[in-house]
């Protein structure tokens, strides 16, 4: 298949008419599966209420099928069609975080979307992007987007469309290039189909911003306990990992400068990844730099990107500082576990 690439530029006027993104909705509505930006990564849009469409998605990202995808709209009247309540808690989170990176579990309607899309539960996953050229093509296309990260299952989730063709390019009918995203994490997911919202996963959106909408709010017990099952399904498989293994390393820079040294002496190629404020502490093969410490956000925003470098570079193994597991430290923390497959190094 030959992958197109639609050139937009999210600062014009009339998006919704602009001609790139009318092609590309086109495809959507023909039940074609189109990477698009949103403020978080990159996303793999599909028809949500065709199977033909959703099992395209599930097909060229070699995604488990029973991992369900999140629905994502352009207006909250999108809602009542698919979505059997919207409790009070979710109203107020909408009100305060949409368009956003919040995703919202919802009872859902059956018989509305594709089984596929929703890996046959009862409830539904919903977000509203907050980025130009997401919502003139949802506006555009008029249907409901299944979307999950336009990564192949497994590798960190893109956030250039040049990472998005690293891994999709030929397998999808185009990609929407609008520059990179934004935030570098995606949503957080918050299920409200209980009396206290649950954090499912930690995202864009943290858990002191949900409270100071709806008060007390849980996490699932899975992101603090490994033993524990996650109740998003897609959380408990291994992913953003780059090739080589990574560890995670909690001590000072001289101890992480030491295992350097320890696999250098072996032959091994070694990379490690930190911050600007510390990177001349260390000396290695591959030195990557992601964001500044001082502000966590730039972190979010380059994670993915640096943990697919250390892929070109060809490294045997990856050190990484460590980040503190508040605000958005906590998304961080929780993609950086992950990559790692939870290897912690401790001083
Ligand atoms: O920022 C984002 O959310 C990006 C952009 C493209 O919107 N999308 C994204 O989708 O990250 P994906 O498919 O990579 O992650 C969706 C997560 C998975 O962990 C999945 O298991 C969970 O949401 N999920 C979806 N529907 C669910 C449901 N009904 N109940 C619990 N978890 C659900
Ligand atoms: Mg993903």
């Amino acid at each position: 298949m030959n992958t197109k690439v639609w050139k937009v530029d999210k600062y014009v006027d009339n998006l919704e008419n602009n001609p790139q993104v009318v092609d590309a909705a086109n495809f959507l509505r023909d039940n074609e599966v189109v990477a698009l930006p949103t403020e978080t990564v990159y996303g793999l849009g599909g028809n949500a209420k065709s199977d033909a469409a959703v099992e395209k998605i599930f097909a060229a990202k070699g995604r488990p099928s029973d991992n369900p995808l999140i629905i994502h709209i352009a207006d909250k009247n999108q809602l009542k069609a698919f979505v059997a309540e919207v409790p009070e808690k979710a109203e107020r989170l909408i009100e305060a975080f949409w368009p956003g990176p919040l995703t919202i579990i919802f009872k859902r309607i059956e018989g509305v979307l594709s089984e596929t899309a929703t890996a046959g539960l009862a409830t539904v996953a919903v977000r509203m992007p907050d980025h130009p050229v997401a919502l003139a093509l949802l506006k555009s296309c008029g249907l409901p987007i299944a979307a999950p990260s336009a990564n192949s299952s497994g590798k960190p989730s893109p956030t250039t469309a040049d990472h998005v063709l690293d891994d999709l390019n030929g397998k999808i009918a185009g990609v929407i290039d609008g520059g990179a995203t934004g935030i570098g994490v995606e949503s957080t997911v918050v299920d409200c189909t209980e009396a206290i919202p649950v954090i499912l996963r930690p995202g864009g959106v943290t858990k002191e911003q949900l409270e100071s909408v709806v008060g007390e709010v849980h996490v699932d017990a899975a992101l603090t306990d490994e033993a524990a099952r996650p109740k998003a399904p897609g959380m408990k498989y291994r992913h953003y990992a780059p090739n080589a293994p990574l560890f995670m390393v909690s001590g000072t820079a001289k101890f992480l400068q030491g295992l350097v040294e320890e696999k250098r002496q072996e032959g091994l190629r070694v990379g490690v990844l930190t911050t600007e404020e510390n990177a001349r502490l260390f000396e290695a093969d591959v030195v990557l730099t992601c964001g500044k410490r001082a502000e966590l956000e730039t972190v979010a925003a380059a994670l993915y990107d640096t943990l697919r470098r250390f892929n070109l570079e060809k490294v045997d193994v990856i050190y990484s500082e460590v980040f503190p597991n508040t605000g958005v430290g906590h998304a961080i923390m929780n993609r950086l576990q992950k990559a790692a497959g939870n290897k912690l190094i401790i001083e």
